[in-house]
């Protein structure tokens, strides 16, 4: 089995990705607040690129049915429900809704993955939830880095790398490693002990931490704590049922 990190999701545009399991990251933050709103009980969370997208549909919600959801510059988005901080993501607001949510990396990574036949979201939240699963589908792995406007982030680098550690301790298969894999473990092995100093660290760690969400960067570094498996399947988020199957209520 091979286990490839894409470091940045331009690795993977136009690839085609039919033949691997995805696992997209973006553990700041909405990696993080899809993992908190799916264990939560929302209905799913629609994935967008653009406000206008999230918008446009909405429409076809009943007002009370659906939350807009994410940011810009990490502020939520004016006439938004909720912003992109993952402690927002409680069942008093989002248990029963759909939510519609645009951020600026990490729903457009997940968007760039859909071309694989199973599209898992994943963050130090979910971890050890997410790599059994994800090995029962019997593919090789790719692992896609949210990243920042293009460019290598170091969160989500080091949770891929802690991915991949824990895929490996899972299986007996022989494990072929890139080395965007290589690299991400290295890291991961480097800072396994200190996340929360590690993400505290990061330049997107930083820009919240002196935008007033240093509790959310806190907050994202803390490993294995949900046991959701989010899945992304036909425009929607929801989560893995136990057999591997989405649960879709579209
Ligand atoms: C993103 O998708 O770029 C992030 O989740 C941004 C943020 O931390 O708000």
């Amino acid at each position: 089995m091979r286990i490839d990190v894409a470091l940045v999701p331009q690795e993977i545009e136009g690839k085609n990705l039919e033949h691997v399991t995805a696992i997209v990251i973006d553990v700041l933050r909405a990696s993080t607040c899809i993992a908190n709103a799916i264990a939560n009980g929302c209905d799913g969370v629609i994935p967008t690129v653009s406000v206008e997208e999230a918008m446009d549909i909405s429409r076809a919600y009943a007002r009370d049915d659906y939350l807009l959801c994410g940011e810009r510059k990490n502020e939520k988005i004016d006439g938004f429900d909720l912003g992109n901080s993952p402690l927002e993501y409680i069942s008093d607001r989002v248990q029963g809704k759909k939510l519609i949510m645009t951020t600026t990396n990490g729903t457009r990574a997940i968007r760039t993955a859909k071309t694989a036949p199973c599209v898992i979201i994943g963050g130090f939240w979910n971890i050890s939830a997410c790599c059994k699963p994800a090995l029962a589908l019997d593919r090789d792995i790719l692992i896609v880095c949210a990243g920042q406007n293009g460019r290598f982030a170091m969160e989500d680098a080091i949770c891929a790398g802690g991915f991949a550690d824990k895929l490996s301790s899972l299986t007996d298969a022989r494990v072929e490693e890139t080395d965007g894999c290589l690299t991400a473990r290295l890291l991961y092995n480097t800072f396994r002990e200190r996340l929360e100093e590690a993400l505290f660290q990061s330049a997107h760690g930083r820009n919240l931490i002196n935008t007033g969400f240093g509790e959310d960067v806190k907050a994202a570094a803390v490993t294995d704590c949900v046991e959701v498996v989010p899945v992304f399947h036909e425009g929607h988020i929801v989560p893995m049922d136990i057999s591997g199957s989405a649960k879709v209520h579209a």
